[in-house]
């Protein structure tokens, strides 16, 4: 009866809302569960759900909430803002002052421009890169996933990979072709395609996080700064979950690398609707009404979500010191735990963390380093983890080609609770094993 209310809401949801829900990633079917918990509220590290069950998120808006649901910092921003009203279709202040503060924390962007999604902001960037060099190819890596325009949903991660798809219907021929696909931490499956000089940028996530959490390296990133020097290619960095997250200034500070264009997304709207690409002025010059790529939107950079926005990434620069440091204890807790978990009740995983990300791969694999280890991971224990502490009061993501995210709302006891919950999954999972 848990679930009573969640489930009748999805009966009347899946006759006017394709498998009722807005992001497939919000179908709970590749964890065997007919239908996905209806969110009520949130506050701090917790959601409730319409049956009033409780949670400890890790899933927090798949990013956004580093500081938990309803930061009361971000609430007392958006209270103001929303009394001032909801859109204006003319700019206001406060996007000017986002985007000093995003550029402070961000130097490879001498200017930035905000969109209303990660998927906008990743669209655009890759039309500025065609523009500026003057190329229609781009090359991507496999199961990375850079939103839902057409070019990028090739090989692409995500929800495509939960579903069991590569790419999605409805794409010309024109677009799949011009889309190149490389295997990450592979150098040479990048250079055979920059060599042609062809290809306008490689856009990648620095630290892909959409395929579970890939480790990735300094080294590997500079030989891709090195190959799209050398060929004339742009480089994206798509920190729609590394940025604000991995550090302040994204994978690109931890690791020292300099993009020539970087994409932001969900976290610089603490949760509201934003997105952004900046880079170099010379390539942001591009833009209309500036120059001739076209970018637009009526609720780029609307007023409320670049308020909330503002608030977070002042918090986050307030604080840098200390929370990130904070962030990263907190998940070694969880993992120290979990890897104690694994020997006692002999269920062998990998885990891959950076900062306050991470996944728990259910494998024999000592490393999980690309797309082909993730797939031969273990769907099944990974069904059962999920479902376990779902049930317990703990809710992850339902698949496990995503990353567990952890906030600094995450109190001790919470972390304390959910590795509790996490024995009963094990204990589950390694009895199955035999
Ligand atoms: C790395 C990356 N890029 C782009 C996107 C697309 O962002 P949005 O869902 O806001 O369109 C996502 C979404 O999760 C993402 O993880």
């Amino acid at each position: 009866m848990r679930y009573t209310n969640s489930e009748k809401i999805y009966e009347k949801a899946k006759k006017i809302i394709p498998g009722g829900v807005n992001s497939p990633v919000r179908a709970f079917r590749s964890v065997d569960k007919e239908y996905p918990i209806f969110v009520n509220r949130g506050k701090g590290s917790k959601i409730y759900d319409e049956d009033g069950n409780e949670y400890i998120d890790y899933i927090c808006s798949w990013g956004p909430l580093i500081l938990g649901h309803n930061n009361e910092r971000v609430l007392n921003g958006v209270r103001e803002a929303i009394e001032l009203g909801s859109s204006f279709g003319l700019p206001t202040k406060m996007e000017v002052e986002l985007a000093e503060l995003i550029c402070k924390c961000y130097p490879s962007m001498d200017m930035v421009r905000f969109t209303t999604s990660g998927t906008e902001a990743t669209m655009a960037a890759v039309r500025v890169a065609r523009a500026f060099t003057n190329r229609n190819k781009i090359l991507k890596f496999e199961g990375c996933y850079h939103g839902h325009s057409d070019s990028l949903l090739v090989s692409s991660g995500s929800g495509l990979l939960t579903d069991g798809y590569q790419d999605s219907n409805g794409i010309t021929e024109g677009v799949l072709k011009d889309t190149l696909v490389a295997k990450f931490g592979d150098v040479e499956s990048v250079r055979k395609h920059l060599e042609t000089k062809e290809v306008a940028c490689l856009i990648m996530e620095p630290v892909p996080a959409n395929m579970g959490l890939i480790n990735s390296s300094k080294e590997f990133l500079d030989s891709m700064r090195r190959l799209c020097d050398e060929t004339g290619t742009l480089l994206i960095f798509d920190e729609v979950i590394s940025g604000l997250r991995v550090s302040l200034g994204g994978a690109q500070e931890y690791f020292g690398i300099t993009p020539d264009i970087t994409t932001l997304g969900k976290i610089i709207g603490g949760g509201y609707p934003v997105g952004a690409f900046g880079g170099r002025k010379e390539i942001m010059d591009m833009i209309a009404p500036v120059g001739r790529v076209y970018h637009a939107g009526t609720l780029s950079g609307n007023p409320v979500a670049v308020r909330a926005g503002f608030e977070m990434v002042s918090y986050l620069l307030e604080n840098r010191d200390t929370l990130y440091k904070e962030l990263e204890n907190k998940v070694d807790y969880l993992t120290n735990g979990i890897e104690k978990l694994s020997k006692k009740y002999n269920v062998p995983v990998c885990i891959n963390k950076l900062g306050s990300l991470f996944t728990i791969f259910f494998t024999n694999l000592k490393e999980i380093k690309a797309l082909s280890d993730v797939i031969e991971t273990n769907t099944e224990h990974y069904s059962v983890y999920f479902n376990t502490l779902l049930d317990n009061g703990v809710v992850t993501p339902p698949s496990k080609y995503e990353a567990h995210f952890v906030s600094t709302a995450h109190s001790e006891e919470d972390l304390k609770r959910t590795l509790e919950i996490m024995e009963l999954a094990f204990e589950k999972i390694g009895k199955i094993n035999g």
